[in-house]
């Protein structure tokens, strides 16, 4: 069978990072979010964590000089040769096509690009409640999807946090951008003819069910 080679693009908030925890478990596709792999470098304090923190609190795009080449060593990872979903790369132009042009040197091609679209309004309501656990990156939401036990994690107890770049004046930064810079790759893999809308106000499980329906149909594309 082909290999599944996906992303997941959307505006922050729209639910990227719930869906990608519901994929990975239902088809055991490795996650690779370039939010995930900037944060932890900012936690260890790296090179890498330095530069990009003062982008990321800002709400603003780290360089795609330095992205890109993190994104590519990861996909070169044995885990991530026989399929992938990516979670907030490509994010610009140069990122994608930066991204094909790698997939096509080794004879490999993305299978879809799964578009979660949200209303700004309802995605300050969700970013401003969101809270995480800074270790797992498992995703609650006070009102949303609340713990059991306020501010401590189901699974491992550990304390949850709200994230440098979730407060009030950095949301409208980060719509602004990805309006600006995210949103024209909507066209671009459209024009491709690998785009897949799908409406993400709806519940988790909804838009989940949706977004299972669709893959499951690729992978039968793939088959054939
Ligand atoms: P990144 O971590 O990728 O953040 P993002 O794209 O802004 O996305 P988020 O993680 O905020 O949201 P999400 O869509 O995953 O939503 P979630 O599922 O958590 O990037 C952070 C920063 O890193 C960037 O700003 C940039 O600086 C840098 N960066 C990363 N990649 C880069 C790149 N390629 N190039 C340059 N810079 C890069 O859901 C949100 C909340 O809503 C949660 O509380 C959740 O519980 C709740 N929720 C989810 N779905 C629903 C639903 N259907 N109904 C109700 N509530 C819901």
């Amino acid at each position: 069978m082909g290999e599944l080679n996906l992303i997941l693009l959307g505006p922050p908030g729209a639910g990227k990072g719930t869906q990608a925890e519901l994929l990975r478990s239902e088809f055991q596709i490795p996650h690779i979010s370039t939010g995930d792999m900037l944060r932890q470098a900012v936690a260890e304090q790296s090179e890498l964590g330095e530069l990009a923190s003062s982008f990321m609190d800002a709400g603003n795009l780290v360089p795609d000089e330095v992205i890109i080449g993190l994104l590519l060593e990861a996909l070169a990872r044995s885990d991530a040769r026989d399929g992938f979903l990516l979670d907030g790369f490509p994010r610009t132009i140069p990122q994608a096509e930066a991204l094909g042009a790698d997939l096509g040197k080794v004879g490999r091609k993305l299978t879809g690009v799964l578009l979660i679209e949200a209303p700004d309004e309802e995605i300050v309501r969700r970013i401003s409640g969101r809270r995480v656990n800074p270790a797992s990156g498992r995703i609650y939401h006070v009102e949303y999807d609340p713990p059991k036990v306020e501010g401590i994690d189901d699974v491992d107890g550990t304390e949850l946090v709200q994230r440098e770049d979730d407060k009030p004046e950095t949301i409208r930064n980060r719509l602004a951008v990805y309006h600006e810079q995210t949103a024209p790759l909507a066209d671009y893999y459209d024009n491709l003819g690998l785009l897949h809308r799908f409406d993400g106000s709806a519940a988790p499980a909804e838009v989940f069910t949706h977004i299972r329906a669709t893959i499951a149909t690729l992978k039968l594309e793939e088959t054939i």
